[in-house]
């Protein structure tokens, strides 16, 4: 692991935050998690995209502004070393007094860490996963908006924590309709009679760039690609049900809430998950 915190490359044991800092306090904060593939940082201008808009939405400033997180983030690859991994970008609105103002905070903390990542077992890649609907549902866009990344995961970590209670891996997030959301940290898509659909963003998630790489990948492949609403009864109905994320990658699910979900075979899945290996490596920037 590396990690670089306020300027400077700093030791795992001195990579501290103070008690004081609204990230901490508050949740007040935003990021990003990226993939290095093939030494390569995976759409990279994507990732600053999504990050300057959770900045707006915030109004977090940038230190330095987006040119400076760009180099923070090559340099902190660069020092890694490696040609795979997970990096994930961090600003807080910094130490200020207690109290949620934020005009106490004149500070951003800056942090960026990269080391490898493992969110299920290799076996539960192969198989696929069981997901359990959440009774956490999606907040709307009238709240934070979801497409917001923020430090404010306590939605998604309470759906997680309870699709473990329930004995499953992972989590059907629906939103304030009924409708499919997403995962905890994933998107949804299914295949249904050899069309690609995933719910729009508006349906309460973020805007994944691993979803957003599925599609241009599935239009490229000439599978017929469609953003719709969906529900737990599409999901139920699918001939392949998947996530992507750019911790998770590309994952099957197996069961929903105890039933089968999809065949065992995932054709589309399967040509999709081999076109992006090569996608990884045709867009990504290097260090
Ligand atoms: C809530 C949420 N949904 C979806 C995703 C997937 O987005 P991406 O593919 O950009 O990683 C993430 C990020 O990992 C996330 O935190």
């Amino acid at each position: 692991m590396k990690i670089w915190m306020n300027g400077k490359f700093v030791a795992r044991e001195d990579a501290n935050v103070s008690v004081l800092d609204h990230g901490l306090l508050y949740g007040d904060g935003i990021f990003e998690g990226m993939r290095i593939y093939g030494g390569k940082v995976f759409r990279l201008p994507d990732h600053l995209h999504r990050f300057e808009t959770s900045a707006k939405a915030t109004g977090i400033e940038l230190p330095g502004g987006l040119d400076a997180m760009k180099k923070v983030v090559l340099d902190t690859a660069r020092e890694f070393g490696q040609t795979e991994g997970y990096l994930r970008l961090i600003v807080t609105r910094g130490v200020g007094e207690l109290g949620v103002d934020p005009t106490t905070c004149s500070n951003p903390t800056l942090i960026c860490l990269v080391d490898g990542i493992r969110l299920f077992a290799p076996d539960k890649l192969k198989k696929g996963l069981d997901m359990v609907t959440s009774s956490y549902r999606r907040p709307a866009a009238d709240a934070v908006d979801p497409r917001v990344k923020s430090l404010n995961y306590l939605n998604n970590v309470l759906a997680k924590r309870e699709a473990k209670l329930r004995g499953a891996d992972e989590a059907l997030i629906l939103n304030q309709a009924g409708l499919v959301a997403e995962a905890s940290v994933a998107n949804v898509f299914i295949v249904r009679n050899g069309e690609l659909l995933t719910p729009p963003v508006t349906d309460g998630s973020l805007s994944g760039i691993t979803r957003d790489s599925m599609i241009e990948i599935a239009k490229a492949l000439k599978i017929e690609t469609r953003e719709c609403h969906l529900g737990r009864f599409d999901l139920l109905g699918a001939d392949e049900v998947f996530i992507t994320g750019s911790g998770a990658k590309v994952v099957p699910i197996a069961t929903l809430d105890g039933q089968q979900t999809g065949g065992l075979e995932r054709p589309v899945m399967t040509r999709l998950v081999e076109a992006f290996e090569q996608y990884t490596l045709e867009h990504g920037t290097a260090f």
